[in-house]
């Protein structure tokens, strides 16, 4: 048996579709919709209750358009928000965390850095994945801003690689082998990083494992396509359509939705 309906995604804007890109690329034959909350962006910034408030409302559009499992392609509203859905919805749920194991795992130098919103790194959910590596030395940056710039179109300014630049440097002085990017707009400034940070730094984000996670998800639970459909996509922004079909290299059309 197959599963047509689609999978749902929602990111606070046009970052998620770095999840988005990892999903498709695994799995070609699953139609998929993905809404970009950039109204509301960044919700790095927000408390954990709008950040409820916030996904609550994305997954009830997702939720009206058929989505069989949820993707909360958000490192923010995943470490603040996916224990509430998961309460609240019976969907599968799958959710986005900085990828502080396999850093942490393989270092050589047992420090690692990452970036992230500040409402993922001052989330309980993320205190608790470092607590479980404390022999490792966890420096951790908020990336203030970069979320803005990337919304904003400014991807490839001036202004993101200074920014970057003063986010890195302490970190390379203290000797990391690994970056994480812990959100999921960040891999979309790997180019840029990869200029700044010494060769031997390896940059890990978590696109390719969720990607993974979902689909064995749903070829746990019988949910998957037929593998002879061409998979379709219906993307949805409430601010920029224009920004977020940039960013996916003008290939897909993007609906303005007023939400
Ligand atoms: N892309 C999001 C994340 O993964 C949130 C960025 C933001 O809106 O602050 O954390």
């Amino acid at each position: 048996m197959f599963n047509s309906k689609p999978i749902g995604l929602f990111d606070s804007g046009i970052g998620g579709t770095s999840i988005w890109s990892a999903i498709h690329d695994l799995m070609p034959n699953e139609d998929t919709i993905y809404l970009a909350d950039s109204k509301n962006a960044p919700y790095g910034l927000k408390s954990k209750d709008e950040i409820i408030a916030l996904s609550i409302k994305n997954t009830e559009f997702l939720l009206r358009q058929n989505a069989k499992i949820i993707v909360v392609a958000c490192n923010t509203a995943t470490t603040n928000a996916i224990k509430e859905l998961r309460a609240k919805y019976d969907v599968p749920f799958i959710g986005i965390e900085p990828a502080i194991k396999p850093a942490a795992l393989h270092s050589k130098t047992q420090k690692i850095g990452i970036l992230a919103t500040k409402g993922t790194l001052s989330s309980e959910l993320f205190n608790k994945t470092v607590e479980l590596y404390h022999d490792t030395n966890i420096i951790e940056q908020i990336g203030y801003g970069l979320v803005e710039l990337i919304e904003g179109g400014k991807l490839h300014s001036a202004e993101m690689t200074q920014l970057l630049q003063s986010y890195v440097d302490p970190m390379i002085e203290q000797g990391i082998d690994y970056l994480v990017l812990g959100c999921s707009h960040y891999p979309y400034l790997i180019p840029q990083l990869k200029k700044i940070l010494p060769s031997h730094i390896q940059i890990i984000d978590s696109g390719e494992a969720v990607a993974k996670q979902t689909l064995h998800v749903l070829k746990e639970k019988a949910g998957l396509n037929n593998p002879e459909h061409k998979g379709k996509t219906e993307f949805y922004s409430n601010l920029n359509p224009e920004i977020l079909s940039d960013i996916l290299k003008n290939k897909h059309s993007v609906a303005y939705l007023d939400f």
